[in-house]
């Protein structure tokens, strides 16, 4: 019964890509619990890159069933685009199952996520425009649309009416904008629905009878820890849970099928859109880690924020994933300082405080509190084992480890699928 989570230990963009396709030979079903076409997967196969949104990371492995789990939402223009794109160079995407109860994002979905942001002015959250936010509210609020009603006209129509009632209110009343048409929004989805049609499955009784089968299960997690909806750095947040809890409600698997949850944890810092980041770097040390990190949003194009690692956020992950394992990405992007700060803990209020605080103010206020650790210049691209690493490269991955509270069992050093250090098997 092995399943496994992986989801990003930080603000997301940690890498998971490459690891979901390491694992992706021995993985029989790869998983989408949460998110949308908000998260954006790069990963290198020989000398093709693929850059992968909605899509789980499996679809590049041809024994692997990649699945949207009923917790994802699902902007159908974008997955056949994405689909139509891989079939193009040859990927064969027949495999894919998509769950009846996954929620649909719409035009007025993206339409309401770009005016709200504008409304928002200098408070906004810096999304990333394609409608998540709002496709969430909409769930919550009972007034989505699922892939499953794109297969009764009647019903789509009385739903779609019904979400745009209130809707086209306040897009008219409030943000002075043009009502939406409910027949043009049907008549969009109902294109879509015959498309759709062989990949729909009720993945919840699929996944649980693989796992009955003892089939190898890998839950892919979108963002990251602190844009949790939940445990996250609110309200500068997705509108999701990409912790391992979610990967529970987003996929119908029981918490106790969970046998291994896998924090990918960038040697760095990231962050893409507003919100705190006590170790961001403004100087030339952030725009060095920019530049050689090639830290550009896949999905958004957008430059990310850089700073130094941070291991209070990385001790938080482990505690409210209760990781078992880390995967540290992008090693070698730190080769080349003389000396690397890692932040040990943060001064709030002239107190040093070692764990994340849960009020959000004194969050605001943080200031980290720096550990100096040496260096290294040798090219490390081409290791293969941890000891072929340099001694400080050494050092720096065992203090992480140790100030982060789970085992680090693999490091990425470059790019490429092979570029991977293994130090434990994750299956
Ligand atoms: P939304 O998910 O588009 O609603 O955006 C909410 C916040 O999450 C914004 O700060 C985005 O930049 C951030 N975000 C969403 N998806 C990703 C991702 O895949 N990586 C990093 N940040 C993301």
């Amino acid at each position: 019964m092995p399943a496994l989570v992986l989801l990003g230990a930080q603000w997301g963009d940690e890498g998971k890509g490459k690891a979901t396709d390491l694992l992706g030979g021995s993985v029989d079903y790869v998983v989408r619990y949460q998110g949308g076409n908000n998260a954006g997967h790069t990963v290198v196969v020989g000398d093709q890159k693929y850059a992968l949104h909605l899509l789980p990371s499996g679809i590049l492995t041809p024994e692997c069933t990649p699945v949207i789990g009923n917790g994802v939402v699902v902007d159908p223009s974008v997955l056949l685009s994405e689909l139509s794109g891989l079939n193009e160079r040859g990927v064969d995407t027949s495999k894919l199952l998509i769950s009846g109860n996954a929620h649909i994002i719409t035009p007025y979905h993206v339409t309401v996520d770009k005016v709200t942001e504008r409304f928002l002015g200098k408070r906004k959250i810096g999304t990333t425009g394609r409608g998540i936010g709002p496709t969430y509210a909409d769930k919550i609020n009972r007034v989505g649309i699922r892939v499953q009603d794109l297969y009764d006209e009647s019903i789509l129509t009385q739903k779609v009416e019904a979400a745009l009632d209130a809707k086209n209110q306040i897009l008219t009343k409030l943000f002075n904008r043009r009502a939406i048409a409910v027949d043009q929004v049907v008549e969009e989805l109902l294109g879509y629905a015959e498309k759709l049609q062989p990949y729909v499955a009720d993945t919840v009784l699929v996944l649980n009878q693989a796992l009955e089968e003892n089939k190898v299960v890998l839950f892919e997690g979108g963002q990251g820890t602190l844009l949790d909806i939940d445990h996250g750095t609110y309200p500068f947040v997705t509108s999701s849970n990409p912790t391992a809890g979610g990967a529970c409600t987003g996929a119908g698997v029981g918490p106790t099928k969970i046998s291994r949850v896998i924090g990918i944890l960038k040697a760095y810092t990231t962050r893409v859109g507003a919100g705190p980041f006590p170790t961001e770097l403004f100087d030339e040390d952030g725009a060095a880690l920019r530049r050689i990190g090639g830290e550009r949003g896949v999905t958004t194009g957008r430059d990310r924020r850089c700073g130094w690692f941070d291991a209070v956020i990385a001790r938080y992950a482990t505690r409210v994933n209760g990781l078992t394992d880390f995967f540290l990405t992008k090693l070698d992007v730190l080769t080349g300082w003389e000396e690397i700060p890692v932040c040990v803990a943060y001064e709030i209020d002239g107190k040093r405080v070692e764990e994340l605080p849960y009020s959000q103010s004194d969050f605001h206020h943080a200031k980290p509190v720096y550990e100096m650790l040496p260096g290294w210049s040798e090219d490390i691209t081409r290791a293969k084992s941890f000891s072929d690493l340099p001694k400080n490269a050494q050092n720096y991955v065992k203090a992480l480890e140790e100030m982060s509270g789970a085992p680090i069992s693999a490091i990425g050093v470059g790019p490429g699928r092979d570029e991977t250090i293994e130090i434990n098997s994750f299956i």
